[in-house]
Parts: C-alpha cells; sequence; structure tokens
C-alpha cells in the first residue's frame, strides 16, 4: 500500500512546512501563563515558573518554552511599536528573554493577526514588520498569533492563510529562528494550509478544564461544519479529540496539530482524566504546553507531567500522530448524553507502536483490538507483515520504567534545596532529555522510555484490557523478537 505518511517523509525537507525554519521537529514543550492566570501576568510569574521547570526536572524532561500569553503591552507608541506594560515588565520583554535564556529557557510571546488580541490589547493586523521587529530585537523565539478583532479578513482559506502569511514572512525577514504558532482555532480549514507557513495551528476552540462535557461554547466538532463559525472557548477534551480525527496526519515534524494547552491540574478533572487528555495530547502529536500554577502544583499533577514513557511518544522522531481506528458510540452514556469509546493506534520509531484504548463512557468497559486493526495503516484486513508477528506489551502508565511514585513526587515538590532535589531526581535515575535526547534514548531501548512489560500479544491475536471510566489505557507495542526488522521490511513494502 502506497503510504501518504512514508511518502512525505521521503520528500526533501524544504517542501515538508514551507515555513522550512528547522524548529518543532517534534512537537514544543513548555509551559503557557493563559490556562490559569489569563490577564495576570508578570515577569516576576514568568520567572518563579521557570525556575520551578527547572528544579523539578520538567525543563531537562523537554519543556523549555515560557510562553507569556496575553495582556503584556499598553498599547502602540506614536513610532507605531507595541509599549509593554512596565508595570508588569519592569525592565522589558528583552530583560525577560535574557533572564530566561540564561537559565537555559526559550521566551514566548503572543500576539493577534486582529486590530486588537482576544483581550483587547493592541494586535499586530497590519503592523506585522514593526511587531516581529519587535519580537526579534526582544529575542523572542516563539509567537503564538491568534485570531480576535481580524475585521472580517476571514471567511475562505485564502483570506486567513493571506492574513497569517503576512507575520510568517514578517518573522522570516527578522533573521531570527522564532517558532510560528498559529491560534486561528481551526477556522478556514487552517489544518490544510498552516503547515505551509507556521509550525503549529491551533484546531478548536479553547479548551477548558473538562474531560467529555459538551457545551454550547463549543459548536464546532466538525472541521467541515460550514456552519462552524464560533469555535468558542469551552471545548471538552473529548470535543477537541473528535473534532481532530479525521485529519491527524496533517501533522508532520515542523508543523503540528495544536489541541490547546494543557489543563493538568488545575481541577476540573479526575486523575484518570488527566492522564488520558495528556496521553492523547502526547499521542496526537500536539504542543504540550503546561498550563498549571507551577508554585501550586500537586505530586499528582508532576507525576502525569514527568512520565518521560509518555513524553517519549510525543518526542518520537518518527513524527507521527496515532490514529483513531475504532470508535464506538454505543457505549454507557453520561448525565449530558456523552458515552463512547475509542482506540487509536500509531507508528513509532524503531518499529514500535503506541496503542490507547480511550473509554469515555460511564462506566468501566473491557476493550479490545486486533493486531489487524492495530496495523491497518500498514495494510488493511490483515495483510500488514505486522500481524504475523508476536509483541511485547508495555503499559505507558506502569509504575516500573514509566511514571514517578506519588511518594516520590512529593518528595521533589517538598525538597528545601536544589541539592536536596538533585539527589532525589539522580536517586531516581529520572530521565534527562537534556543529556540524551529522546530519539537516542528510543535507539538505545532505555527502560525508563518503554513503560512497565506487561504482556504479550500473540501472532494473530488481540491486544485486551479493561478500561476504568474516563481513563485511557496507553501501551507500547514492540516486536517480541527484538528485533526492528519489521519496521523496516513493511517500510519497504510501502514505498
Ligand atoms: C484566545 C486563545 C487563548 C488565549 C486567549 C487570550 O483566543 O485561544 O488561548 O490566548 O485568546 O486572550
Amino acid at each position: 500500500m502506497k503510504n501518504r505518511f512514508i511518502a512525505a517523509a521521503a520528500m526533501p525537507a524544504a517542501l515538508v512546512g514551507a515555513v522550512n525554519n528547522g524548529l518543532a521537529r517534534t512537537p514544543q514543550m513548555g509551559w503557557n501563563n493563559w490556562n490559569t492566570f489569563a490577564c495576570d501576568v508578570s515577569e516576576k510569574l514568568l520567572l518563579e515558573t521557570s525556575k520551578l521547570l527547572g528544579d523539578y526536572g520538567l525543563k531537562d524532561l523537554g519543556y523549555q518554552y515560557v510562553v507569556l500569553d496575553d495582556c503584556w503591552s499598553t498599547g502602540r507608541g506614536d513610532d507605531g511599536y507595541l509599549v509593554p506594560d512596565t508595570a508588569k515588565f519592569p525592565e522589558g520583554m528583552g530583560a525577560v528573554a535574557d533572564k530566561l535564556h540564561k537559565e537555559g529557557f526559550l521566551f514566548g510571546m503572543y500576539s493577534s493577526a486582529g486590530e486588537m488580541t482576544c483581550a483587547r490589547y493592541a494586535g499586530s493586523l497590519d503592523y506585522e514588520t514593526q511587531d516581529a521587529e519587535s519580537f526579534a530585537s526582544w529575542g523572542v523565539d516563539y509567537l503564538k498569533y491568534d485570531n480576535c478583532y481580524h475585521m472580517g479578513r476571514m471567511g475562505t482559506p485564502l483570506i486567513s492563510f493571506n492574513r497569517y502569511n503576512e507575520m510568517a514572512k514578517a518573522l522570516k525577514k527578522t533573521g531570527r529562528s522564532i517558532l510560528y504558532s498559529l491560534c486561528s482555532w481551526g477556522e478556514d480549514y487552517v489544518h490544510t494550509w498552516g503547515g505551509s507557513i507556521a509550525n503549529s495551528w491551533r484546531i478548536s476552540g479553547d479548551i477548558y478544564d473538562s474531560f467529555a462535557r459538551p457545551d454550547d461554547l463549543c459548536a464546532c466538532n466538525n472541521a467541515a461544519d460550514p456552519a462552524c463559525v464560533a469555535p468558542g472557548t469551552h471545548c471538552s477534551v473529548l470535543a477537541i479529540i473528535n473534532k481532530v480525527a479525521t485529519f491527524v496526519d496533517r501533522g508532520l515534524p515542523g508543523a503540528w496539530n495544536d489541541l490547546d494547552m494543557l489543563e493538568v491540574g488545575l481541577g476540573g478533572m479526575t486523575e484518570e482524566e488527566y492522564k488520558a487528555h495528556f496521553a492523547m495530547w502526547a499521542a496526537l502529536k500536539s504542543p504540550l504546553l503546561l498550563g498549571n500554577d507551577l508554585r501550586k502544583m500537586d505530586a499528582t499533577t508532576l507525576s502525569i507531567i514527568n512520565n518521560p514513557a509518555i513524553i517519549a511518544v510525543s518526542q518520537d522522531p518518527k513524527g507521527r500522530s496515532a490514529i483513531r481506528i475504532s470508535r464506538n458510540l454505543e457505549a454507557p452514556i453520561d448525565e449530558h448524553g456523552v458515552g463512547e469509546t475509542q482506540v487509536w493506534s500509531g507508528a513509532l520509531a524503531n518499529g514500535d507502536q503506541v496503542v490507547i484504548f480511550l473509554n469515555a463512557a460511564d462506566e468501566d468497559v473491557d476493550m479490545s483490538a486486533t493486531l489487524s486493526e492495530l496495523f491497518v495503516m500498514h495494510g488493511p484486513g490483515g495483510s500488514a507483515p505486522h500481524v504475523k508477528q508476536d509483541w511485547t506489551v508495555r503499559d505507558l502508565w506502569g509504575n516500573e520504567g514509566a511514571r514517578m511514585s506519588k511518594g516520590v513526587a512529593q518528595a521533589v515538590l517538598d525538597a528545601t534545596s536544589e541539592g536536596e532535589r538533585n539527589g532525589i531526581l539522580k536517586r531516581e535515575n529520572w530521565y534527562n532529555a537534556t543529556a540524551t535526547p529522546y530519539a537516542e534514548g528510543l535507539e538505545q531501548g532505555d527502560a525508563r522510555l518503554l513503560g512497565e512489560r506487561v504482556g504479550t500479544v500473540k501472532a494473530g491475536g488481540r491486544l485486551e484490557a479493561r478500561v476504568p471510566r474516563h481513563a485511557a489505557k496507553v501501551f507500547r507495542l514492540q516486536s517480541a523478537s527484538g528485533k526492528t526488522g519489521t519496521a523496516k521490511s513493511s517500510l519497504k513494502d510501502e514505498l
């Protein structure tokens, strides 16, 4: 079978994502203030947060971008350039960038392709050149570019493309490497053109801290729905997953579907729901931007966001999203009328495969999928060579070789000195992607990235698991023969 994914991978890099700025070869990771702090921003908040990202070992797991969202300026000066709010950023934005860079972080900022930002601060529409110059002169590494107050310049893919392309060109002209992250909420089929000019593009209205509750403020469930004119601000994890499901294949190294910032640790979901949210964002290759208050983080939250076996799926060098191979809408429904289960499967580097059983039904469910279904992307009807071999199954939330225990996470949070904290992380032998990038760790078969071994699926067999209500089981399948030959031979088959 000819596979679009493989064909794309074989293309010269310059053709894959015309932005071609060498950034986000794996989905970007970091923190953004919006989900918790909205407009309550300051240099102090950014620096306190970055300090904790470093202290807790999160920077060394890949969370490197510290992104300031809306509400940072006082408007535009007479010279046409944006003026930072010195009550919030006393030494200006360049000083923030310098301080973050000194600690090994990258600095992200925000504006809107409109006359105003969504919180009604000055926007960049028709000031793209000046604003890109400012961002570059301040040492900014990342721009989140929103969609509010676009003055009617939307309605067809081309109109939106042109509006967003102005900033792409202006950023490029500065000569500085700036990751370009579109936030047009899926409007005007951004997934069909975003990859030509940007490193990521939001595909939905704003996420809110709910696993599955439908809300009229997130009415756009289907990207192709012509009536979808207000993507909204109350999109659940499940609504976003269901929206992106039909075009997950648009994500490629350097250019990703953005499922919005993480809600893990904000308090509106259960632990199992947050684990499912985090794992789905990783497997669907969304950027992983934390949205919680790190100064008040609990052990449960830390032990979700610092799971290297899940992050390794996100940062896998193959750079392909898992795809949904089945969906069951007959599952028991909750009081909102929501109830479904889904099976997702995706190819990883070295011939491995990630499989997710997602249970959004109102009770625990026994779920299963045959190898023939799980490897359908390599050939339908059981024709994939992968079906004819045995697979070792590893649980990526297992306690061995994956998730940090809550006791240890609490000790990391409670440590009173850097030495004590580093000591704990060292004793636990916690993964450090600064020292060993994920691609290298995976190539070496580093056990910390592979999860806990829980069983085998024999050739022609079926993977089965009981999945609690509102939870996901996340597995890495590895060839039981220990060879990665399967992947290579199938790749040949497909080309
Ligand atoms: C929304 C955007 C949010 C946040 C907010 C700021 O449009 O989707 O992520 O940036 O604006 O006002």
